[in-house]
């Protein structure tokens, strides 16, 4: 077992709390720190809100005695690895890294010679060196000379566990060989497989080219729903026939959109981190664009279905309602959920809209239970998010369902997306 250190996780969000948990667990003391004060409030009374790490879990790490959550910087003190997993959002697609600059200029006051700082949030190739090394120096310290740093995206696939994080290969990188040395050595006593990268901005890129690769598919997905529309067969049949192939294919699956808070944003950083050289990259901002416009065709397709089966329905007297809030099955975050702008796009029609998820209840006006009674007064019924545990039963019995994830069969009155 590697030696127990003192750990600094600065944001205790979706991946800064699991990666405290991990280290916790492989017997360092960590201490979370986050700028949310009613996050540390939940934390210190071992109410998780993220979902992968159950509460269980998070009270028998405060227990241990070696996990603090705290807003105070200086329990920051006397760290040896310090981890930045803050937000990385995108405004108007252009980044915003004032989270990671804030992030590093605090620990900067407390950086000691021979300490090691790894960003893990997801960003554009340059920024560990560009952004994060001059806020450290603040410091009065030199990246490489006195202190070392590095970069380690996270993979994380939230609602699949804390247990799984461990399965995920790991890349990691650093400015120099000894602190690719300290990145890898820290990561190995907490995942299986730590996969060394070349050098930082290959990492950095790593994690876009992954993420764009997602977006661009289900964006490439998304038009073949227009494309198998305007030919009149189903996309779906379609894309599990592609599937049957043994190689050099992946399936990919249609729906209102990729949101959260990875997808998109990660996207654009790619996208402006290009423009920035003077070399547009024309797939990845079309797809974003294809990815921008699915809700708004979603929307479109639900209302067309309604007026094709109710003729003298005008859509001020249509009543829909959308199974879903949150930004993909099985997990409570709405962030840059499509399903919700759906919503946004029906209402702009003049529709009444329910919105019914049990998982995004925190949501204003959203509904938990799907009941008979919402399901006979509705116009259409509109599956845009598949959580486990759907009724699908009592679904069917809508005058008209609108299935835009592919889980119900196709019927009289059920239209596939
Ligand atoms: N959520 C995911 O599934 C996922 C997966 C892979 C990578 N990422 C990347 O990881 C990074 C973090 O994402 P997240 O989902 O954990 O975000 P999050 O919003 O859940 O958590 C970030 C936390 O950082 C805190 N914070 C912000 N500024 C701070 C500061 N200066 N000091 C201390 N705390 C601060 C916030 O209060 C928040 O609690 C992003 O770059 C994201 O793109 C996320």
């Amino acid at each position: 077992m590697a030696p127990s250190r003192r750990i600094a996780v600065v944001g205790q969000g979706f991946v800064g709390l699991p990666a405290a948990m991990l280290a916790v667990q492989a017997g360092h003391s960590v201490v979370g720190y986050d700028t949310d004060p009613y996050r540390v409030l939940r934390l210190e009374h071992g109410d998780s809100y993220v979902a992968d790490v159950s509460s269980a879990r998070l009270v028998e790490a405060l227990h241990s005695g070696r996990y603090l959550p705290t807003g105070d910087p200086d329990a920051l003190e006397g760290f040896d690895i310090a981890l930045i997993a803050v937000p990385t959002p995108a405004t108007d697609d252009r980044p915003d890294l004032s989270c990671i600059e804030a992030a590093a200029k605090t620990l900067a006051a407390y950086l000691r010679p021979r300490c090691l700082v790894i960003l893990e949030s997801t960003t554009y190739p340059g920024t560990t060196v560009d952004i994060v090394a001059p806020a450290l120096e603040t410091s009065g310290l030199t990246a490489g000379r006195d202190f070392r740093l590095g970069y380690a995206p996270e993979r994380l696939d939230p609602g699949a566990g804390l247990d799984g994080v461990v399965h995920v290969p790991k890349i990691a990188a650093g400015i120099d060989e000894q602190s690719l040395r300290a990145v890898v050595e820290f990561w190995s006593g907490l995942v299986d497989t730590v996969v060394p990268a070349p050098d930082i901005q290959t990492a950095e890129f790593a994690k876009l080219v992954e993420n764009a690769f997602r977006l661009v598919n289900i964006s490439f997905v998304n038009e073949l729903t227009r494309d198998a529309a305007v030919l009149g067969v189903s996309v779906w049949a379609a894309l599990q026939l592609a599937a049957t192939k043994p190689y050099g294919y992946m399936p990919f699956h249609p729906g209102a959109g990729a949101g959260g808070h990875c997808l998109p944003s990660d996207t654009a950083y790619l996208a402006w981190c290009l423009r920035t050289q003077g070399h547009p990259s024309p797939l990845i901002e079309t797809a974003a664009r294809v990815n921008r416009n699915q809700p708004g065709y979603v929307a479109q397709r639900i209302m067309a279905g309604l007026i094709r089966r109710f003729h003298t329905l005008t859509p001020d007297r249509a009543r829909i309602v959308l199974l879903g809030a949150t930004y993909k099955p099985d997990v409570a975050d709405v962030r840059d959920s499509c399903a919700l702008k759906v919503s946004t796009e029906l209402r702009r029609t003049g529709a009444e809209v329910i919105v019914v998820d049990p998982l995004a209840t925190d949501v204003n006006g959203v509904l938990a239970e799907l009941t008979l009674a919402l399901v006979a007064q509705a116009s259409a019924v509109a599956v845009l998010v598949a959580h486990h545990g759907l009724d699908y039963d009592l679904i069917r019995r809508a005058r008209y369902v609108f299935d835009a994830c592919g889980v119900l069969e196709p019927g009289p009155n059920i239209e596939q997306l």
